[in-house]
């Protein structure tokens, strides 16, 4: 164990008991971890009084900043009312029905159902037991298989990493388990064959999704699962009329398609949800994040009518529902959703996110005029993102070993800007209440990162 940290420090005495999520233990242990002490507005603060503004909302999920103070007024006033109840066996409480009955109409899965859960892994997996619980009652018990995408992120959990199109979420566990499938990406900058139209690319991916079900055997799908956007995948938007010919052949082989919102939900993509971005009608979808802004952990599945009948045919006999987590529908959990999604309302967040992600957007095909290194500019919203390539012409992307992408993190962070980078494509996502001047800082100091970026490859 190092030692050349402070003795009782927090940083010390963290790299010495905490495992952290998706970090290099190596090198946590040399460098110590970024402390956040406190939070203002879309900016965040280390332990040395440095502010850094952080443009990827923290993990695309703080929409409504980093202090918000409605936020914790409503979660205080309902600690004070009721700190918890669960929604097992029968029980339930206003707050949760309100939610419930919320999500549902502003999904428009009105005649649906809502079920609550307390991450997005869970809520993913959730989609998953529900659309076997469909087909069996529909005497297809064998429809089992889910189909998601290379590049997806999903989860951490065992089925949601298995539903990853990402080796890392893979190689130390042996995933993806038994009958979780992949099918090709829809990345227009990357999988486009030369020649080749975006129409005839959705095509070309639709075909391939068929050869796959009828390879396996359609009686053997349950599913298909896909963001609207590509988030964790590095910012890909699908073909226009890529949903359209997707779903037509899910339908065409009785397969659910299941709709992870966890990102592109609450008005990130510039509609309330990513399905309306880019033409996608799921029978399921999976909500969390922007749901509470994140100041909860709390998650949610909204589902068509036929989803909830199957389940009540089911357990016609007096069966009950063998799924449920301890903080289903957490009374603070959905007092503070309540209250984000009335912040939203009131903001008008949909106009607010397509101006502000407009004048991003701007600034940075701007920046693409003066750096060669950008190959690619692409996004929806507030969620934008840059691809950097060695050569823009031929789009080869940098020699890995040069680490483009994690090196412009590392500029950017001293230059007070917290980005993410996914390989080299540099992601942008920040609280969805930033203005028109944040967003000028944002552009500004990604100017000053790039530039640095570029000498540093240079050399
Ligand atoms: C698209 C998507 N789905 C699912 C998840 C998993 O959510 P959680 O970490 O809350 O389990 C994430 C997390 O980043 C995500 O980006």
């Amino acid at each position: 164990m190092t030692t050349h940290f402070k003795p009782n420090s927090v940083a010390g005495r963290d790299v010495a008991s905490q495992l952290h999520s998706q970090t290099n233990p190596t090198r946590l242990e040399e460098n110590g971890p970024l402390i956040v002490t406190r939070g203002e507005g879309i900016r965040v603060f280390d332990d040395s009084g440095k502010s850094y503004i952080d443009a990827m909302a923290g993990l695309w999920c703080a929409s409504l900043g980093f202090n918000n103070q409605r936020l914790a007024a409503a979660a205080n006033r309902q600690y004070g009312e009721l700190g918890f109840y669960h929604t097992f066996f029968n029980r339930t409480h206003a707050p949760a029905t309100d939610l419930a009955e919320k999500l549902l109409q502003l999904t428009g899965m009105e005649g649906g159902k809502t079920y609550f859960a307390t991450s997005g892994s869970e809520a993913n997996e959730t989609m998953v037991k529900l659309a076997w619980i469909y087909h069996t009652v529909r005497g297809k018990p064998t429809k089992r298989k889910v189909i998601a995408r290379d590049r997806a992120f999903h989860g951490s959990t065992i089925a949601a990493a298995s539903m990853c199109g990402l080796t890392f979420m893979h190689r130390e566990f042996g995933l993806p388990i038994a009958g979780f499938l992949h099918t090709l990406c829809p990345d227009p900058y990357r999988n486009m064959l030369p020649g080749e139209s975006e129409e005839q690319f959705a095509q070309r991916l639709a075909d391939e999704l068929e050869k796959l079900i009828l390879r396996e055997g359609a009686d053997t799908i349950a599913a298909f699962i896909a963001e609207p956007i590509n988030a964790g995948g590095g910012i890909i938007v699908p073909p226009a009329s890529y949903f359209a010919k997707i779903e037509r052949v899910l339908k065409k082989y009785d397969i659910l398609c299941l709709g992870d919102e966890i990102v592109c939900g609450f008005g990130r993509t510039g509609n309330w949800f990513g399905k309306e971005t880019v033409g996608m009608q799921p029978d399921m979808m999976a909500l969390a994040k922007g749901l509470s802004s994140s100041y909860f952990p709390i998650s949610a599945v909204v589902m068509a009518g036929e989803i909830y009948e199957a389940v009540k045919t089911f357990n016609k006999q007096g069966g009950s529902l063998g799924h449920g987590f301890t903080n289903s529908g957490h009374p603070v959990g959905v007092a503070v959703s309540l209250e984000a999604i009335k912040i939203y309302e009131e903001m008008n967040i949909v106009d607010h996110v397509r101006q502000m992600g407009k004048r991003l957007r701007g600034h940075f095909d701007h920046l693409a005029g003066l750096f060669p290194i950008i190959g690619d500019v692409r996004g929806e919203g507030l969620m934008l993102g840059i691809e950097i390539v060695a050569d823009r012409d031929t789009r080869v992307p940098f020699d890995p070993a040069l680490e483009a992408g994690p090196t412009f993190d590392r500029i950017a962070y001293e230059n007070g800007l917290i980005g993410r980078c996914m390989g080299d494509t540099l992601g942008f996502s920040p609280p969805l209440i930033v203005t028109e001047s944040d967003i000028d800082e944002i552009a500004e100091r990604c100017e000053t990162s790039l530039k640095q970026l570029q000498k540093a490859l240079a050399a």
